[in-house]
């Protein structure tokens, strides 16, 4: 029998392939997207320049960024098939399960778009555009808001915002968002991105790929941590139950939603900025409960765990307060991580290989067949 290498559980520390997009240091908890790192950008940058950035792998000039911008505005509207599938949906259904199946049915209405190879940079700005707007029609259906009105002048941020909310938002509330859209826009191989590209790699389309990586989001290990950060939050209600919620989740041997990450061994350095814009959102609104509770909670982890927050712990925090309910967390996520996933998805095009690694069987092989009517009952 041929020797296979050691098995490399959750393929921790594997590395799976060569990419221009994305790096990450967990020892100096530095993340840098095209060579620009991650603060700079979300202190000076734009969601819709960061999309830019990774896909095409430089920063746009001013003519290039207006017409991205335009672009999207185009974009948005869905066909109507697509709007009549979303307002048939359970009003209780879950947004990453409307948000999954949608994009799916997306496809079938635009398989150009999503065609393998460079063109399918088109599907990427489809689809972009769109995941907005697939939420603001499943949120206003599901709370009998208006109807979503096109608005090809806001940014995705603000657009976001207006799709959920059915106001223009506050230029610092628009603004958060940008900034969270920034921090969750492209993460290297995690593990929405993985299956993105792995699905990619069959030479399958831009949508499929986007598919399985919805499906891979929504996981509480994975973009669900958000969402199970705000529940923990309700549970504490006040900052000076902290402590005690955390030693009890603890002495149980739960996971604290918002800490730990396979590659960072610091701070993530994106927790680091979302953590200001907690403090900052919360002191605009004159409650920083959500804050305080977040910081001692933090304290306490790392106190006894020695464990670091992740991007998850704050974001919730932000949207919480901008009066976003916390299901549309993780499609949040979504509406941003869409950018980097078919950036990957577009590399992966450029430089295919299928990728299939192995398992290391340890199940027996010399079984006799028994025929059914001799097997014991
Ligand atoms: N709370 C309590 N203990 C933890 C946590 C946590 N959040 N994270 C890790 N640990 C402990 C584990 O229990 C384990 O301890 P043990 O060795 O005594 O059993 C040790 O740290 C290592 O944990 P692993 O699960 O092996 O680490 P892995 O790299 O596989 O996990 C993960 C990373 C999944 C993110 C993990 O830290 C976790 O479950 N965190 C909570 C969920 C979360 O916040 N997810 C969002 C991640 S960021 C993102 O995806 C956008």
């Amino acid at each position: 029998m041929a020797t296979i290498s050691p098995v490399q559980r959750g393929l921790e520390d594997v590395v799976a392939l060569e990419s221009r997009i994305c790096f990450i240091d967990g020892h100096e908890g530095r993340l840098i997207y095209q060579g620009y790192d991650i603060r700079e950008l979300a202190a000076r940058s734009t969601f819709e320049e960061v999309a830019y950035l990774l896909w095409y792998g430089r920063l746009p000039t001013a003519t290039q960024l207006a017409e991205l911008r335009a672009r999207f505005g185009a974009l948005r509207p869905l066909p109507p098939p697509v709007v009549d599938l979303i307002r048939r949906m359970p009003t209780d259904a879950t947004p990453m399960d409307v948000l999954r199946t949608t994009v799916s049915a997306l496809a079938l209405f635009e398989p150009e778009e999503g065609k393998p190879g460079a063109s399918s940079i088109g599907g990427a700005q489809r689809l972009t555009a769109a995941l907005p707007t697939i939420l603001g029609v499943f949120h206003r259906h599901r709370t009998g808001m208006p109807d979503l009105a096109p608005r090809p002048d806001l940014s995705q941020a603000a657009y976001l915002l207006y799709a959920l909310l059915d106001r223009d938002p506050t230029e610092l509330d628009a603004r958060a968002v940008d900034v969270a859209l920034i921090l969750h826009a492209d993460h290297e191989l995690n593990a929405s991105t993985f299956a993105a590209r792995v699905t990619a790699s069959t030479l399958s389309d831009l949508y499929s790929a986007v598919t399985s990586a919805v499906g891979t989001l929504k996981g509480p290990l994975h973009g669900g941590a958000n969402e199970r950060v705000m529940e923990m939050l309700d549970e504490i209600g006040t900052p000076d139950r902290a402590e005690a919620v955390v030693h009890q989740k603890l002495a149980q041997h739960e996971r604290i939603m918002g800490f730990g990450h396979r590659v960072y061994k610091v701070e993530d350095p994106r927790a680091t900025i979302l953590r200001e814009w907690s403090r900052r959102i919360g002191e605009e609104r004159g409650n920083t409960a959500y804050f305080e509770m977040l910081r001692k909670v933090e304290e306490v982890v790392h106190r006894e765990k020695g464990l670091y927050p992740n991007v998850d712990l704050y974001s919730g925090s932000i949207y919480s307060l901008l009066g976003i309910p916390h299901d549309l967390f993780t499609p949040i996520f979504a509406a941003s991580r869409v950018s980097g996933w078919t950036a990957h998805v577009l590399e992966e095009y450029q430089d295919l290989r299928l990728i299939r690694p192995t398992a290391k069987y340890v199940g027996p092989t010399d079984l006799a067949y028994v025929p059914i009517q001799d097997r014991p009952g």
